[in-house]
C-alpha cells in the first residue's frame, strides 16, 4: 500500500473505533473533534432517485435492499478498509462484532432485519445508524453513509412529521463541513425539482463539496437526453456531473450481477449517440475513483490538523488511562487503547514519511 493508502486507512480504523466507544471521550475531548475531521460521504435523494444502488455500485458488491418506496429506513455508515491483495473479502457489524459475514446476501438480510428490529415491519423511519465494515482488497478506504430518501408527503402507515424528520436526519449529515454530499437526482424528473439539489444548495452554497449525480438516463423519454445537466448548464456544480445507469427493477428481480451491470453501463455510454462524448468521465466506475480522488485530496489537506489532532488525542488518552486505572469498563478501556495505539501508528507513519522528505506525497 502506499504511505496515502496506509493514512487514510488508519484514519478509517480510527473513526470506527470511536464509533465503538461513542462519547465516552467527552463532547468536548479531542475524539469527537477528531471524527469530525475526518470527511465522509453522504449520499442523499429523493425516495427511489436510485441512491442504494449507487453506494453498491460505488462498492462493487450487492449487499443492500434496494426497491420502490420507502426501503432504507435507518442511516447505514458503511466503512469500507483496504485490504491486502488476496485477502478474503468480509464484512462486519458494530451490533455484532464477533461475526464475519463472507456471504453478502445475509449482510442484506441482517440491515433489513435490524431495521425493523427498531423500526417494526413498519414504514417508519429511525435515526439510530447501523454501522457497517466491510474489508476487501477491492475498495478504496471511505466512509459512505445511505440515508432514507426525502419525501414530500407521508404514505399510508406514516405519521405526518415523517417529511420533515427525513430532512431534518438528512441535514444533520449533510450540513457538517467534514461531510461530502452526493447529490442523487433521477434523469427522468426536472433536475429543478430535484430534493438532492435543493438540500445540497442549502447547505453548500458554493458546491464545494456537492458531487452531483444523475441516475436513470436509460429512463429518460425518447427524443430528450440530459446534456444540459450533465454538462453543467442546468445547475454548475465545482465538480463534474457524472451519469449513471444502475440495475433496473427488471434486473434485480432477474439477479443481475454487480459485473454484468458495470458491463452494461459501460455499453450504454459507449455507444450512447447522446453521451459517448463524455463516455470516460461516465458511469458509476469513474464515480468511485473520483470520490477516492477526491477523499485523498481533502485528507492531504487536513493532514496537518488531524495529525495535531492525534497528538491532542495522544495527551489525553494517555492522561485519561493513567486517570481511570484500572476499574473502568473493560471494553471502553479496550477502546481507549485501540485509538491509542492508532493514533500513535498515525503518528509514526506521518513521521517516517516526513522524514522521507516528501510530506503529503504519495508512494
Ligand atoms: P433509493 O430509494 O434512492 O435508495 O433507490 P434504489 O437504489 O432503492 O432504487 C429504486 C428503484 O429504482 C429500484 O427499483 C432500482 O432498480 C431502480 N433504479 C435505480 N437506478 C436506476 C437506473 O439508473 N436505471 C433504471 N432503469 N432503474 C434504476
Ligand atoms: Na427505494
Ligand atoms: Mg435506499
Amino acid at each position: 500500500m502506499t504511505t496515502m493508502e496506509s493514512l487514510i486507512g488508519l484514519v478509517n480504523r480510527i473513526q470506527r473505533a470511536c464509533t465503538v466507544l461513542g462519547d465516552y471521550g467527552g463532547a468536548d475531548g479531542a475524539l469527537p473533534t477528531l471524527w469530525e475531521a475526518l470527511p465522509s460521504v453522504a449520499v442523499v435523494g429523493g425516495q427511489s432517485s436510485g441512491k442504494s444502488s449507487v453506494l453498491e455500485s460505488v462498492v462493487g458488491r450487492d449487499f443492500l435492499p434496494r426497491g420502490s418506496g420507502i426501503v432504507t429506513r435507518r442511516p447505514l455508515v458503511l466503512q469500507l478498509h483496504k485490504t491486502e491483495a488476496g485477502q478474503q473479502e468480509y464484512a462486519e457489524f458494530l451490533h455484532l462484532p464477533r461475526r464475519k459475514f463472507t456471504d453478502f446476501a445475509l449482510v442484506r438480510k441482517e440491515i433489513q432485519d435490524d431495521t425493523d428490529r427498531l423500526t417494526g415491519k413498519t414504514k417508519q423511519i429511525s435515526p439510530v445508524p447501523i454501522h457497517l465494515s466491510i474489508y476487501s482488497p477491492n475498495v478504496v478506504n471511505l466512509t459512505l453513509i445511505d440515508l432514507p430518501g426525502l419525501t414530500k408527503v407521508a404514505v399510508e402507515g406514516q405519521p405526518e412529521s415523517i417529511v420533515q424528520d427525513i430532512e431534518n436526519m438528512v441535514r444533520s449529515y449533510v450540513e457538517k463541513p467534514n461531510s461530502i454530499i452526493l447529490a442523487i437526482s433521477p434523469a427522468n424528473q426536472d433536475i429543478a425539482t430535484s430534493d438532492a439539489i435543493k438540500l445540497a444548495r442549502e447547505v453548500d452554497p458554493t458546491g464545494e463539496r456537492t458531487f452531483g449525480v444523475l441516475t436513470k438516463l436509460d429512463l429518460m423519454d425518447k427524443g430528450t437526453n440530459a446534456l444540459d445537466v450533465l454538462e453543467g448548464r442546468s445547475y454548475r456544480l465545482q465538480h463534474p456531473w457524472v451519469g449513471i445507469v444502475n440495475r433496473s427493477q427488471a434486473d434485480i428481480n432477474k439477479n443481475v450481477d454487480m459485473i454484468v451491470a458495470r458491463k452494461k453501463e459501460r455499453e450504454y455510454f459507449a455507444t450512447s449517440p447522446d453521451y459517448s462524448h463524455l463516455a470516460s468521465k461516465m458511469g458509476s466506475e469513474y464515480l468511485a475513483k473520483l470520490l477516492s480522488k477526491h477523499l485523498e485530496a481533502v485528507i492531504k489537506a487536513r493532514i496537518p490538523s488531524i495529525t495535531s489532532l492525534i497528538n491532542k488525542s495522544i495527551d489525553e488518552l494517555e492522561s485519561e488511562m493513567d486517570h481511570l486505572g484500572r476499574p473502568i469498563a473493560v471494553d471502553a478501556g479496550a477502546q481507549l487503547y485501540t485509538i491509542l495505539e492508532l493514533c500513535r501508528a498515525f503518528e509514526r507513519i506521518f513521521r517516517e514519511h516526513l522524514d522521507g522528505g516528501r510530506a503529503g506525497g504519495d508512494r
